[in-house]
């Protein structure tokens, strides 16, 4: 257990909470930079990565000074995040309440450096799992693995849902260029529909069926799976065809060969990879199958890149540490509640989809580790968001001048993987980028609104009034992460500099960024709803409200 002070009684935080009071929360970004002319210099990080270009963070446009700064990372020493740090790469059991390490670094730690888990190292294991993926991905994407009829693997369905869909669906989206394997697909709600309208796509004789599920015990996983191999077996007939036609990506052996999946088509993985954490296990299957195995492992390589920045760099130069205290600075000093991703980039579509369940079930606890509960601070936000430049025309009106304060990261590729029209698109998007961080931090003054209007057959109190609503306050924090071009590498470096920043925020927060107890509740009262929906008689073991709405769905059913 932690045994840290709370975090507001911690002197570093105290400091940060006498900085705000006085200059802090005055700070006014346009006035930083008409002050300093080095401000972007100071305030931005360059990342140079061995063949993929340099990654730029750039975190100037932030509501933050010199001094400001210092006392971030002076909280950031002061809650031991180094000491953190160290403890997650060596193996410790940081996931307290399961007693667990946690170790998706290990997964991807191509320098294959021995990490030790009760007296031995797991990179065999992890390499063997490697090697299992990598010749089952060949067969398939060689077209030498057949199904039931001779014919090669078309489609690939992935059933799970959570971590074991949310990472293969989006790194399989945001790494269509790299297509070379099997058209994939993904099934994860237990709502019917999701399951009959992938079916509808592929074919029987030519289908592969990945079951992805930690636990296997999953119930939309494991019913979508059941319905999946029961629609097969309606043209196939013959069991001993599934061997052909379902894998399973797991831990738990024994539920696997009970649900009649051959273990040499079982890819394992370990109790210290989280769910959240797992597109890089075996769980990245699909990842392997549609893009290939060498761009899986630079997917790998990009990530275990940013684990070496984050391990090596000094806290005043680590981008996944800057970017976790911004966010203290934000939710636990301005008050925001929310934090936005916004790529400029249309195949990262599920990027934010994503980081809502990494962000949301690691830092969504309200318990400090040694299980006192939190009331004087905020921990995780609510992470959300869109690709722009459809968010432009949805909802930044409200992040533009709402009464709320929304920091937001937008992120983009200089390079695109689609250069149509000479490249107009591209310059478009990257314009409308570059436009909205400068609108955001400039805002637009009354002088400026009312020079606007000037020659316009307003009264003046009716000019007046429009002044007001065409007036941006500016001053709403960004960063901007701008990278060459999405590749393998680029989106493993930055799915990891999210994660450890998650990782970073929690250690302040001082918080168990790993388990996800909160989900369990739902789960066990559909248990003992699901019966109650198939008797004919009337419910009233439940409060009035859920009652009344289960007699009301049944009533429409008979
Ligand atoms: O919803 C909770 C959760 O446990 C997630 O953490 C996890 O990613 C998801 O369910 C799926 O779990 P499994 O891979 O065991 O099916």
């Amino acid at each position: 257990m932690s045994g840290k002070l709370l975090l507001t009684d911690d002197v570093a935080y105290k400091a940060l909470a006498e900085h705000y009071a006085s200059t802090g929360s005055s700070l006014n970004m346009k006035n930083l930079f008409a002050c300093n002319s080095d401000r972007f210099d100071k305030f931005s990080l360059r990342i140079t990565t061995p063949n993929d270009g340099d990654v730029l963070l750039d975190y100037s446009k932030n509501r933050v000074d010199k001094k400001t700064l210092d006392l971030l990372f002076n909280l950031a020493k002061a809650r031991k995040v180094e000491e953190a740090r160290s403890a997650l790469f060596s193996g410790e059991r940081i996931n307290v309440t399961e007693k667990r390490p946690v170790l998706h670094i290990a997964l991807r730690n191509r320098s294959n450096k021995p990490i030790v888990v009760d007296g031995q190292d797991v990179m065999p294991e992890v390499n063997s799992v490697l090697e299992h993926m990598k010749e089952f991905t060949e067969q398939i994407i060689s077209k030498k693995w057949v199904g039931y009829t001779g014919k090669p693997i078309e489609d690939v369905v992935n059933i799970g849902i959570g971590g074991s869909d949310l990472g293969p669906l989006m790194v399989t989206e945001a790494l269509k260029p790299y297509a070379v394997g099997p058209r994939v697909h993904f099934v994860s709600n237990i709502d019917g529909t999701h399951l009959k309208e992938v079916l509808k796509k592929v074919q029987p004789e030519t289908v592969l069926f990945i079951i992805a599920s930690k636990t296997f015990t999953t119930q939309e996983t494991i019913t979508n799976a059941t319905s999946a191999k029961k629609w097969f077996l309606e043209t196939a007939k013959d069991e001993s065809s599934v061997a052909k036609h379902f894998v399973a990506l797991s831990t738990n052996k024994e539920k696997v060969t009970e649900f009649g999946i051959d273990k040499c088509n079982m890819f394992g993985f370990w109790d210290w990879v989280g769910g959240r954490y797992s597109l890089w296990s075996a769980i990245g299957l699909s990842i392997s199958l549609s893009i290939g195995f060498e761009n899986f492992e630079s997917l790998l390589s990009g990530a275990h890149f940013m684990d070496q920045h984050f391990v090596n760099a000094p806290l005043e130069k680590n981008a996944p540490v800057i970017l976790a205290l911004l966010g203290i600075w934000y939710h636990n000093f301005h008050g925001a509640e929310t934090h936005a991703l916004l790529p400029y980039d249309q195949y990262m579509h599920r990027f934010a989809a994503y980081f809502q369940q990494g962000d949301m079930e690691s830092n969504g606890k309200s318990v400090t580790l040694n299980g006192t509960p939190i009331s004087s601070y905020s921990t995780g936000p609510i992470v959300w968001g869109e690709p722009g430049t459809n968010g432009q025309h949805a909802f930044y009106q409200l992040i533009h001048q709402g009464t709320r304060l929304i920091p937001a990261d937008f992120i983009a590729p200089a390079v695109t993987h689609s250069c149509i029209s000479e490249g107009i698109h591209h310059q478009i998007l990257m314009a409308n980028f570059l436009a909205q961080t400068e609108a955001l931090m400039k805002g637009k003054t009354p002088d400026e609104a009312r020079k606007e209007l000037e020659g316009s057959n307003l009264d003046c109190a009716e000019l007046e009034k429009l002044v007001a609503h065409k007036t941006f306050s500016g001053n709403r924090p960004t960063n901007s992460i701008v990278f060459k071009q999405i590749t393998p590498f680029t989106l493993g470096l930055l799915i990891a500099l999210y994660e450890q920043k998650i990782f970073v925020q929690g250690i302040i927060w001082d918080i168990n960024s790993f388990d996800q107890w909160g989900v369990e509740l739902g789960k066990q009262l559909a248990k003992k709803i699901e019966p109650e929906l198939r008797t004919p008689d009337e419910i009233t073991s439940h409060d009035s409200s859920t009652n009344g709405l289960i007699n009301f769905i049944k009533s429409n059913w008979s």
